[in-house]
């Protein structure tokens, strides 16, 4: 089956063809991170407009780099939530479009979701295992029994982790998106120079609280009490150890909760996935505090949002419900996700 994968929920224009659930033919990404670059996080109604330019040729794209027409399509999968409203309407709308005049089944594919099934493509599945998602917009640890049956461990009572990185970045003056940038300035830092403490949630042992940290850098920058718009009161040259720390202890933070999920819930593998994923200092900290227990990140560009999770996940979708979703399919902007059952 040749499945074309659509995924606008936030500034990434995307589209993919995937064969089958894992083979990906193309994988085509606009990404508008310059647009947004002046506001330090993403502008919903810049995105919008920006996906509703770029979205037809970006899908056109994914079909000549696969050398297929629309008319070899046999399913089009499309992310529609959790994410920004206008941007998913604009991916949602142009699904809908295409599956009616193509006359081929539509479903509708849970982002958050699909970013997990980035790190199981083409891997064998070891469940139960704990998945992971990091990415701009979410923060979850759940456990899965199977690809599409998931309880949720913890998310974040606050800041989503990216926002964190994007915001903290912001603070030291590095450019959107600030996960990248902090991570580079990062690799030169001491990062036990500058004492940060984690965000801990009374009872909630797999939740995370970034909002604390955030202000601690804020104030370390600016001085106690200052707000982001004033001067910096440190030396600059401090910034990188400042961007170590923070890394240092967010992922930190995040490992000591992926280990008391599994010890808790004896679970035999890990899926990560989400836009942090890529950061290569978390994939070493992982890698060298589980060893006992198989860890699975997502392949080269498959972190950031993409098509080809939205594709694949859709083709495994279809084939376990064999039903396609109606062209009155919704848009689904929060989460609690329908498929993900709260497990206190
Ligand atoms: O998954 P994603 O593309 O979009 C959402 O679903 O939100 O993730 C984007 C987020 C941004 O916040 C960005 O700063 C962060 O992922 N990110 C990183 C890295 N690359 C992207 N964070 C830390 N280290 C990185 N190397
Ligand atoms: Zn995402």
């Amino acid at each position: 089956m040749f499945v074309l994968g659509i995924e606008t929920t936030c500034d990434e224009t995307a589209a993919a063809i995937v064969k089958d659930g894992h083979d990906i033919l193309s994988n085509s990404i606009f990404s508008q991170s310059e647009l947004h670059q002046k506001y330090g996080g993403v502008f919903p109604e810049i995105a919008s407009r920006s996906h509703t330019t770029h979205l037809i040729s970006v899908i056109e794209r994914a079909l000549s780099e696969a050398k297929l027409s629309f008319s070899d399509l046999d399913l089009i999968a499309v992310a529609n939530g959790p994410g920004l409203m206008g941007s998913i309407l604009v991916g949602l709308n142009t699904a809908k479009a295409l599956a009616y005049s193509l006359k081929i089944p539509l479903i509708g594919i849970n982002h958050v979701e699909a970013h997990l099934y980035a790190s199981m493509m083409n891997q064998k599945s070891y469940f139960p295992s704990l998945g992971v998602v990091l990415s701009g917009g979410h923060t979850f640890l759940l456990k899965m029994d199977e690809a599409h049956r998931s309880h949720l461990l913890g998310t974040t009572q606050d800041d989503a982790i990216g926002e964190a990185f994007d915001k903290v970045a912001s603070i030291l003056d590095l450019p959107y998106p600030g996960g990248p940038a902090i991570e580079t300035l990062a690799q030169l830092g001491d990062a036990s120079k500058y004492f940060f403490k984690k965000g801990t949630i009374k009872d909630r042992p797999f939740d995370f609280s970034f909002s604390g940290l955030k202000t601690k850098v804020l104030y370390t920058v600016k001085g106690q009490g200052g707000s982001k718009k004033k001067t910096s009161i440190i030396d600059p040259k401090e910034k990188k150890h400042i961007a170590a720390s923070f890394q240092k202890t967010v992922f930190q933070d995040v490992i000591d909760k992926m280990r008391k999920a599994i010890d808790k819930y004896r679970l035999k593998s890990v899926y990560l996935g989400g836009g942090v994923t890529e950061n290569q200092t978390l994939q070493k900290m992982v890698s060298q505090t589980f060893s006992d227990c198989k860890i699975f990140f997502p392949s080269k560009g498959l972190s950031l949002d993409n098509g080809a999770m939205i594709a694949g996940l859709g083709y495994q979708k279809f084939i376990s419900k064999r039903q396609s979703d109606p062209l009155s399919l919704d848009v689904k902007v929060r989460i609690p996700l329908e498929d993900l059952h709260q497990n206190q």
